[in-house]
């Protein structure tokens, strides 16, 4: 909702306000964001500043409004040159060579909701909701800036993003155009932001804002695992339940700065957009630039009511199309299983096992293009290998189809191979300075998709692929950063804009392909989780999270993701073990309990696993398929993850299911007695709440089995062994009923841990790096 007063605007949402106005001088002014307030008649006046006279060596604006520094004010628009002398949203740079800027308000109006011309946007399909667009323009340098505030009520977020429009016959330099500043005052807050690398995105990180500036940023041309967009800013005392967090995100899907800083006056500046560095853009007459939207939300009850504010809204605004709200394939993926050394042969034998498993889509990984049997070659050269699949991708799929299951394909679209016939015919296609030495990355260069000639390419050549295929999902790959920024097809003056043009290619190119074949299921991949922003979630409603499917190891990733985006956004796949990332061995079952809580699918070859793990495999995807239909966007909660002891629950929106994850990553017995803390279930409601019954294969227990043998067992032996066929430690599986009122507030005890005292079927049996799942249902 917005609210337009004479010098104030509000923008409300179910539980939020944002307030802000115009001052005496015409700058846009922020007062207020946080928890809903209802201001009455001149209580406006209560939230400006009483300042009364200039800082002490400080700019004043102007003699006639002398009392006003701008760096000691809260504003919406900052920029450089008249005394605030924080960090800029935005900076220009004019013909004489000035970066002095003065935007002061024009008008504010409402309309509705509109789609950007180069950049995707949010939506919303079931209201016609508002913008409130504020026009501010720099009288002396012709220059108008709008600013675009979208409120989505029921989620509790707000966007916000720019346009910057030159009316001057002169050239105008953007050197740093961000999407969202948010001026407070500091409460001791701390910048709370998720890095890593390959195999190890989303980690947390916590710093406080003392003084200066602290950031998260990528440079290397994608959004990335080093940084994400992703990032809070929350009182010190927050938790799941308590305190004040800020969080906001970016759509866009390349370089990106987060910067908060405190200043001397305890004042707090989040800006969040396109890195200013390896950027510029150059605005002729006519010319409008618009900045990337930029997403924030704010809960007064601390991280979950803030998740579920973003995965709300991420949801229902940001991904589209058919599978928006449709619970995913179960997939088989020859990656892990095959790598590059496959033939049809060998996929459909795997391909049949998968069916015979309850498998719903059979994916085709990398290697099934031109001369790609390695990673060193080939990108580029979409056409079928018939070394591999002698009837090509037209003849498997069909195979594919026949066993009963879809065919999905995996394409890296945006890269190019030396050692390619694309290459050789086109080597001004790619991103390369053609007088330095190129560096690759996984042997590899990307192709320019600031040129049209090359999306237009791109654009022929994977409907072609898709087509043929005809693949009901892809797998969208890119697997290197940027170096070597340069262009063959920009001058000197606009080669700084490729960083930015790249992505506006990009997004065309992505809007063409999925329009045109609506009901591909498209997952997003970057070498795992280097490209997992909501630029992406435009256009694929999905992402594989990481290529670390590790189930330890994903804990800390997928919980990292959890903050700001929802379970139905990660690709999260059982591979075999050793873990091929890190050689830890976890359990079949641990592994499909940690890959539940996202889009689930199995990385390694069904012939190849014992048949006791196989029937494993099969009672899952039954559980899955079942449960898949409930818990799809349902509510996430981070219930604790203290001492490396993870809790995870989802809970269906009609509150009707739910499932509980434990996880230990070391098995300490001062953990034996267990503790569920369920939350936001029904009051209403009463529940049964299950496990499964779990058969213990006796080797894990070594010499311990001679405590309940009669004879003696030597540890390892053949007898050992022989016995580990027949005889299983069982532990029986938990059928509890209980209101959903006792269990919202109530901690429900579980079934002690082994401690070494003794054992029986009533005991769990837990090892490092272990899990349970529970699930829940309601009693119908
Ligand atoms: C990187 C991806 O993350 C993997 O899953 C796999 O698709 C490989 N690329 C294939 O080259």
């Amino acid at each position: 909702m917005i609210k337009i007063f004479d010098d104030y605007f509000v923008l409300e949402t179910e539980n939020t306000s944002y307030i802000f106005g115009v001052d005496e001088a015409k700058h846009l002014i922020h007062y207020y964001y946080g928890k809903k307030i209802e201001l009455k008649d001149n209580e406006i006046d209560n939230l400006k500043s009483r300042r009364e006279f200039a800082v002490g060596n400080g700019i004043s604006y102007s003699e006639d409004k002398h009392k006003i520094t701008m760096e000691s004010q809260l504003l919406e628009v900052s920029f450089l040159g008249k005394g605030d002398i924080r960090n800029p949203l935005i900076d220009l740079t004019y013909e004489d060579g000035s970066s002095t800027s003065d935007f002061t308000f024009v008008k504010a109006e409402t309309r509705t909701h509109t789609k950007m011309k180069t950049l995707p946007t949010s939506y919303d399909d079931k209201y016609k909701i508002e913008e409130l667009v504020v026009s501010l323009i720099d009288e002396i340098h012709e220059v108008k800036i709008k600013v675009i505030y979208t409120p989505f009520y029921n989620e509790n977020v707000i966007t916000r993003r720019l346009e910057i429009i030159s009316r001057s016959d002169k050239e105008i330099i953007v050197n740093k155009a961000m999407s969202l500043q948010l001026d407070m005052v500091n409460k001791d807050f701390d910048f709370i932001s998720f890095h890593g690398s390959w195999i190890r995105e989303m980690q947390k990180y916590v710093q406080p804002c003392i003084i200066g500036t602290i950031s998260s940023e990528s440079i290397c041309g994608v959004s990335s695992s080093r940084s994400n967009p992703f990032v809070m800013l929350a009182s010190k005392n927050a938790n799941e339940t308590y305190g004040e967090v800020y969080a906001f995100n970016l759509v866009y899907s390349g370089n990106h700065l987060e910067s908060v800083e405190t200043d001397t006056y305890s004042h707090i500046r989040f800006l969040t957009g396109i890195h200013p560095y390896t950027f510029k853009y150059i605005l002729n007459k006519g010319d409008v630039f618009e900045t990337p939207e930029a997403i924030m939300t704010y809960s007064s009850n601390g991280f979950t009511t803030m998740s579920h504010n973003m995965h709300n809204f991420v949801s229902k605004h940001i991904v589209r199309g058919e599978w928006r709200d449709v619970p995913r394939p179960i997939l088989n993926n020859s990656w892990e299983a095959a790598y590059f050394k496959f033939d049809q042969a060998k996929l459909l034998q795997m391909a049949r096992k998968a069916s015979k498993a309850g498998i719903e889509l059979f994916v085709l990984d990398d290697g099934w293009f031109g001369e790609r049997n390695d990673d060193t070659k080939a990108l580029g050269d979409w056409y079928d290998n018939k070394k591999k699949l002698p009837q090509g991708l037209k003849g498997l799929s069909k195979k594919i189809n026949n066993l009963g299951m879809d065919f999905g394909i995996w394409v890296e679209p945006e890269m190019i191979s030396e050692n390619s016939k694309l290459y050789r015919d086109h080597p001004d296609w790619v991103i390369k300075n053609p007088n330095t030495t190129q560096s690759l990355g996984r042997h590899q260069m990307i192709l320019d998709l600031s040129q049209d000639e090359v999306v237009n390419y791109l654009i022929d050549v994977f409907s072609d692929v898709f087509t043929r295929s005809n693949c009901k999902y892809v797998k969208w790959d890119m697997n290197r950063i940027f170096s070597d920024y340069f262009s063959q097809k920009l001058d000197k003056k606009h080669m700084k804009e490729l960083s930015h043009r790249y992505y506006i290619g990009f997004y065309r190119l992505m809007e063409v392909l999925t329009s045109r074949f609506p009901h591909i299921l498209f997952e997003g991949c970057s070498s795992g989780g280097n490209r997992f922003d909501l630029g992406i979630l435009s256009y694929f409603p999905q992402i594989w999270a990481s290529d670390n499917s590790d189930a330890r190891a994903r804990m800390d990733i997928q919980q990292g993701y959890s903050y700001g985006y929802p379970l139905s956004t990660l690709g999260c796949h059982v591979s075999d073990i050793p873990n091929h990332q890190t050689l830890r061995n976890c359990s079949l079952t641990t592994r499909y309990n940690v890959a539940f809580f996202g889009n689930l699918g199995y990385e390694f070859n069904l012939n190849e696993i014992s048949k006791e793990d196989y029937k494993e495999v099969v009672r899952q995807i039954e559980e899955y398929k079942k449960y898949r239909n409930y818990l799809f966007n349902g509510d996430f909660y981070r219930i604790s993850s203290k001492d490396g002891y993870y809790h995870f629950e989802v809970v269906s929106k009609d509150k009707k299911h739910a499932a509980y994850l434990y996880f230990q990553t070391t098995n300490k017995s001062i953990n034996d007695e267990m503790f569920l803390d369920f939350k936001g279930l029904s009051n209403e409601m009463e529940y049964v709440i299950h496990s499964l019954d779990y058969h213990h294969n006796i080797l894990d227990f070594g010499g311990l089995v001679n405590q309940i043998s009669p004879i003696h067992i030597k540890n390892g032996s053949g007898l050992h062994k022989l016995l580990s066929k027949f005889i299983k430690m069982n532990e029986k599986g938990e059928h509890i009923f209980s209101s959903g009122s006792l269990l919202n507030n109530s901690l429900l005890p579980v079934y002690n841990a082994f401690v070494g005292t003794g054992f029986n079927e009533k005991t769990r049996l837990m090892f490092d790096n272990d899990s349970r799942l529970y699930l829940v249902d309601s009693k119908e």
